[in-house]
């Protein structure tokens, strides 16, 4: 799906107006899934540099298997990807093993924000009592694998779901004051870069805020210049791409080796999820034209991440071989590697 035809791919989020309102008054509000959606989750009026960096860093000593074991686990943590090699090096040192049994609480919703958590086994429940209901609802959670407790601390507001152990296991546990003062800083910075982009891709939509906030997470910046072959015909794909700005030409060889320009893409559009769809390699070559600013979403992520897409992006990708019809004459006339 090249520019999306639900809706003008340039800018056609419509909800940018949050993004003029960073100076309100700062009045987080819950960026939950569960809680109804807001216009904008980035936005909020978090002022990096009022997290002095000139606090004293916290140690805590690991023996070496320790410190390989939790660099295992952290590799995966989409809220680390920003952080450069020293900044990384802090998070490792500040950070502390809790170990957890079956049935224990890790948060309860309502609490004050205290650490960050990073899953190193076991697995974990996920609950959220919304207001006027008696129980609270299984909303998700966690196996073997990934972090969480980051909402409270970035937006200042109560522990938004109940997180419990299903089994015994271990954590990696970061305190408040670090996880601003390194990880939220690069977060924010990062999340605020993608607010814009992430509302101006219509597909995104049938995100929830929670979900859009972790893709911000994962986002990777890969900038082109005029003529650079960004995917090629038949290679084997290891992501996809949002359109930042700038255009594309999408190209495909023909039976006789012949290139022939199939489409074009420019910012809220998306190209490269089509091999990841089919597991097959890449279907067409995509050039910059002029200089291209993406952000890539690597498979795992996307597999990760963009699940609730799915079946907007194949409906989307089923449009594809009306176009190469429209284009080729006939089916039969297609290299086809899809
Ligand atoms: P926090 O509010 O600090 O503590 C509970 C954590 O549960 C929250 O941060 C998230 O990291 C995590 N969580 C996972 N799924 C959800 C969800 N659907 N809504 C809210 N929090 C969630």
């Amino acid at each position: 799906m090249l520019s999306d035809t639900t809706s003008t791919a340039v800018g056609g989020g419509g909800d940018g107006e949050d993004a003029e309102n960073q100076d309100a008054e700062p009045e987080p509000t819950p960026p939950v899934r569960n809680v109804g959606r807001r216009k904008s989750v980035f936005a909020e009026a978090y002022n990096p540099e009022d997290d002095a960096d000139d606090q004293p860093a916290v140690v805590h000593p690991k023996s070496d298997s320790q410190r390989a074991s939790l660099a295992e686990a952290v590799k995966h943590i989409l809220l680390f990807r920003s952080l450069d090699g020293e900044q990384m090096q802090q998070v490792l040192d500040a950070m502390f093993e809790r170990r957890v049994q079956a049935g224990d609480f890790v948060i309860k919703q309502g609490d004050d924000g205290d650490n960050f958590y990073v899953i190193e086994s076991g697995k974990y429940k996920v609950y959220v009592k919304m207001d006027g209901e008696a129980e609270p609802k299984l909303v998700g959670g966690y196996d073997n694998a990934g972090s969480f407790g980051e909402l409270a601390l970035m937006y200042n507001m109560p522990r938004a779901a109940t997180v419990q152990a299903e089994n015994g296991g271990s954590l990696w546990a970061m305190d408040r004051q670090t996880f601003r003062r390194i990880v939220l800083k690069n977060a924010y910075k990062k999340r605020q870069m993608y607010e814009s982009l992430l509302n101006s891709v219509p597909m995104l939509k049938t995100l929830e805020n929670y979900e859009r906030m972790n893709l911000a997470d994962a986002l990777v910046p890969r900038t082109y210049t005029d003529g650079d072959t960004i995917i090629k015909q038949g290679d084997a794909a290891d992501g996809m791409y949002f359109m930042e700005d700038g255009e594309v030409r999408v190209v495909k060889i023909d039976g006789n080796g012949v290139e022939k320009e199939i489409n074009r893409a420019t910012k809220g559009g998306y190209f490269g999820e089509l091999a990841l769809l089919t597991n097959k390699p890449r279907a067409a070559t995509i050039f910059a034209v002029g200089t291209v600013k993406t952000a890539f979403l690597d498979v795992e992520a996307f597999e990760r991440l963009l699940g609730p897409c799915m079946e907007l992006m194949k409906r989307n990708a089923e449009d594809y071989e009306q176009q190469l019809i429209r284009i080729f004459g006939s089916k039969s006339a297609i290299t086809d590697i899809r």
